[in-house]
């Protein structure tokens, strides 16, 4: 990975701690967006000491906030003239509906438009690569279908309804872009880490806040997040995967997801919808990148 820059979101813990890690020990050049500066911090420092190529680079960025996906992308933006490799990883679950300052409920503002947002925003970056790859953070737990008018669980809300959905989104939209990618040198997969023991979830109160709590202390349920970020770190670097787009991966092995990700109306229904909830057009695209 020597002379390839990677974008790793969420990369002060867990599964994208140690995806940047890896890929850092393999030469890559890392790029760490974290929320918070302490603990990105911390992150950074420990990614440059495993790094035997460059020393990475810190930016710090809300991913539940579009403003501030925005200002990432000027910033990546005015930092590089090409990215190799965006690792959309961060994720979180909520135990109650809650909105995001954008006013969208925040497991899919955070789980799937943030990821939709920012690799278009950036996407021209990617291209500028000689060989760049997306890679989106999703899940084998995805629901197996989608109500159009219960997207943000305005209908009806709980926290791992909420979470599947995202996760189902992540894969639709890899797909389609998958599709819009052919004919380019950028391919999209989705990887899942499987059951990762992480501090996912660590957040959520009351009752659904036993959920994560409980799963993550089954020691014979789950493996470590070094073991978990294989499968991103394969998808990133491997170079049996240069062609290969529109796939998902599992413990470094493509994989079947459930039927309603290869509905081919539905991703594109759900692209169109996304572009909405993100005030995203050809205008705004023209007018970040200027
Ligand atoms: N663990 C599993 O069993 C499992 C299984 C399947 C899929 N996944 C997926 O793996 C990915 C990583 O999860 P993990 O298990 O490694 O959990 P984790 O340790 O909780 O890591 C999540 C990362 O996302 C960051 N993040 C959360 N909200 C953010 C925001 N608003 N803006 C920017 N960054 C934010 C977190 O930052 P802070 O530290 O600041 O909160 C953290 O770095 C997620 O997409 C998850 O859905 C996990």
């Amino acid at each position: 990975m020597f002379g390839k820059i990677v974008v790793v979101t969420g990369a002060n813990s867990g599964v994208g701690f140690e995806t940047a890690s890896q890929l850092a020990t393999l030469g890559a050049e890392i790029v760490l967006v974290c929320r918070n500066e302490v603990r990105g911090s911390a992150a950074a420092q420990h990614v440059a000491e495993a790094a035997t190529g460059p020393k990475p680079t810190l930016l710090i960025a809300d991913l539940l906030s579009q403003s501030s996906i925005h200002a990432l992308s000027s910033d990546l933006r005015r930092k590089f003239d090409r990215i190799d490799v965006l690792i959309n990883n961060a994720g979180a679950m909520f135990a109650t509906r809650e909105l995001s300052v954008d006013g969208i409920e925040k497991t899919w503002a955070l789980n799937h438009l943030a990821p939709f947002l920012l690799t278009n925003l950036i996407l021209d970056r990617l291209k500028a690569a000689p060989r760049a790859r997306v890679v989106t953070v999703s899940s084998e737990s995805h629901s197996g279908s989608l109500d159009f008018d219960n997207l943000q669980g305005e209908r009806m809300y709980n926290f791992f309804g909420a979470y599947n959905r995202s996760k189902l989104g992540n894969i639709l939209f890899t797909y389609e872009l998958a599709r819009r990618l052919r004919g380019t040198r950028v391919t999209a997969t989705a990887v899942s880490p499987g059951p990762t023991r992480t501090t996912f979830g660590s957040e959520m109160r009351g009752l659904p806040g036993w959920f994560p709590r409980i799963m993550m202390r089954i020691p014979f349920l789950l493996h470590d997040a070094a073991t978990g970020a294989r499968t991103a770190v394969y998808a990133a670097s491997s170079p049996e995967l240069d062609e290969v787009s529109g796939r998902f991966f599992l413990k470094e092995r493509a994989r079947r997801t459930r039927s309603i990700t290869y509905d081919v109306e539905v991703a594109r229904k759900l692209w169109r919808v996304s572009e909405e909830m993100c005030g995203l057009s050809a205008v705004t695209l023209r007018r970040a990148r200027a």
